[in-house]
């Protein structure tokens, strides 16, 4: 059995977890700095490095307690090194190869989306073919895996990220940091009444979200303009719809085509309550086995990235101290 303990960093939360063998979890600590950084309106990368260096060495401690460990009984240490803030991502590889040489064990780089991706294998292991809707604050993407680790991209958005339009959107509506749980929460008290557009209803598998999210703002303006109040309940719900509507749609259509034996969702927009009905009931009429990640494994956390790293252990990835941070990175 191998035990790896792994470290995520890559933005505002520090966490750490203990993950057996890709599929047991036993241990994790999220250690959020969410407070902090809504005073400012959205996440400061300056002082979300500072935290992660104040945090670390306390989340190392809880997460052993937690899993009743010592660091000797550790088999491998695991980090993401990208992609996401640079400072913030060099504090946990700091960490991880700190331990990875002072206890010599091995040193496994993860990649933050392949950890959500492995979220699910920690509900259900995963089966192949099957294909992955990555939904986050910085990725849209549509991913088809034939075998552990091997990751095709079939699409992925053109411009803003699903999570980013979703905050930007939040913020024309004077909704607060973090906007993308508090639009999905007014949009279910609200109606589908405004003239939104459908974001690129073609053929292919890629997705536009800056228009849709334009129209937004268009539309608010004119009705400011126009001396009439918003209503954000219902903007709020005639956007998720849209948003929910072609999601569901272009990835249903994906895995249909490809026969796939699962259809996974990853990255903190599987957290949004309008995508996971919808998704489910689509899933439901055609016949598809879905996979969710429970919501604390949706947003960040390292459990994830203990998962993910089991494999990329088993195909032999390993890095030396030389391993550096990458803000941005191809998934592979
Ligand atoms: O995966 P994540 O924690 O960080 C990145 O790797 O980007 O995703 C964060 C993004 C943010 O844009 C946040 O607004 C969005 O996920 N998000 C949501 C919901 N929960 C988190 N968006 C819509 N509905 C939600 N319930
Ligand atoms: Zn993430």
């Amino acid at each position: 059995m191998v035990k790896i303990l792994a470290i995520e960093t890559s933005c505002d939360e520090t966490s750490m977890s203990v993950i057996e063998d890709g599929t047991k979890e036993l241990g994790t600590v999220v250690l959020s700095q969410m407070d902090t950084h809504a005073l400012f309106g959205g996440v400061v990368p300056e002082i979300a490095s500072r935290m992660h260096i104040e945090n670390i060495t306390i989340v190392l401690e809880e997460t052993l307690k937690k899993a009743n460990l010592k660091l000797e009984d550790i088999d491998a240490f695991a980090v993401t090194y990208g992609p996401g803030l640079i400072g913030s991502l060099l504090v946990g590889l700091m960490c991880a190869k700190t331990l990875a040489y002072v206890y010599n064990k091995p040193l496994i780089p993860v990649h933050h989306i392949a950890g959500h991706i492995y979220a699910n294998n920690l509900e259900k292991p995963l089966e192949f073919p099957l294909l992955a809707l990555v939904v986050s604050g910085g990725h849209t993407e549509l991913v088809y895996m034939k075998n552990h680790y091997n990751f095709e991209i079939l699409g992925s958005t053109l411009d803003d990220a699903v999570g980013e339009a979703y905050d930007k959107v939040a913020r024309v509506l004077n909704v607060p940091y973090p906007g993308g749980p508090l639009v999905d929460k007014l949009a279910h008290q609200g109606k589908d009444t405004y003239d939104l557009p459908l974001p690129l209803n073609d053929e292919s598998y890629n997705f536009s979200f800056s228009g849709l999210k334009s129209a937004v703002i268009n539309l608010v303006h004119k009705e400011k303009q126009n001396n009439r109040e918003v209503i954000r309940e219902d903007m709020a719900c005639s956007f998720q719809n849209r948003v929910t509507e072609i999601l569901t749609k272009k990835t249903i259509k994906a895995a249909q085509k490809l026969n796939v034996k699962h259809l996974i969702v990853a990255g903190g927009v599987a957290a949004n309550s309008g995508l996971r009905e919808r998704l489910t009931k689509a899933c439901k009429q055609n016949n598809i086995d879905l996979i969710i990640p429970n919501l604390k494994r949706c947003t960040d956390n390292a459990a994830m990235i203990g998962a993910a790293a089991y494999y990329a252990y088993k195909r032999g990835d390993r890095a030396d101290l030389e391993l550096n941070a990458k803000a941005s990175l191809p998934l592979k």
